[in-house]
């Protein structure tokens, strides 16, 4: 725990206020991405109905920080903050691409949990601490699951998930800009924020099945947007 940091601060409850907000809004978005991703596949509907569960329990957990530490999440902002993946889940969705839908949910999504839970634990408060270790656990198994689905596809789907990822990349990073500020009051590193998206995100890639050359030129899609 960083001692510089004082959780009953003003400062401090405002950055948390809208970082938990996120995080709250994060969790909701999974939620109802694995429920819709349940309809979207009904041959994994029991593995996307368990994680839309877990995912309601995670966004309850992190909401019992908050109370915890007297303050309210600023959902209003958070929902902005991931409008635009939203959109573009639901316009793929909409269309029936299960593509894009599930490289959203299964890897950038919970990359970016797994990230943002990982730059969080050295500078949490206790409770929040042990709150971010447990729900970090089942977000790995998320991400293993999608990494898995994609790598039993992979040939079929390689030049669709390459399309996707140019679109989809370039909103994940817009994402962790937006929290940062507020990242960086709470005495995150965001250096390491960053980086640790990027090489799950690019690890994720690996494991599918791209080579070591290729994610480099997919993770360089996200200046192309940007
Ligand atoms: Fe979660
Ligand atoms: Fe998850």
């Amino acid at each position: 725990m960083d001692p510089a940091l004082d959780y009953g601060s003003t400062s401090y409850k405002q950055a948390y206020g809208r970082l938990t907000g996120a995080v709250i809004e994060g969790e909701q978005e999974a939620y109802g991405n694995y429920l819709k991703l349940a309809k979207l596949m009904p041959q994994h509907q029991a593995e996307f109905l368990d994680a839309a569960r877990i995912e309601r329990r995670h966004q309850r957990s992190f909401q019992s920080c908050s109370r915890n530490l007297g303050v309210n999440a600023d959902r209003s902002w958070a929902k902005e903050v991931f409008a635009e993946l939203r959109d573009r889940f639901s316009t793929a969705a909409a269309a029936g691409n299960l593509v894009p839908c599930l490289l959203i949910q299964a890897l950038v999504v919970e990359c970016l949990a797994i990230a943002t839970y990982n730059a969080y634990i050295p500078v949490a408060d206790d409770f929040s601490r042990k709150v971010a270790e447990t729900v970090i656990q089942d977000e790995y198994q998320h991400l293993n699951f999608g990494q898995s689905w994609f790598k039993q596809n992979f040939e079929s789907l390689r030049a669709e998930i390459q399309a996707a990822n140019q679109t989809i990349l370039p909103i994940a990073h817009r994402i962790l800009a937006r929290i940062s500020y507020d990242a960086a009051h709470m005495g995150m590193d965001l250096q390491s924020l960053e980086e640790e998206f990027t090489i799950r995100y690019g690890e994720a890639l690996e494991e599918i099945g791209f080579s070591f050359d290729e994610v480099y030129r997919m993770a360089a899609s996200r200046s192309l947007a940007a």
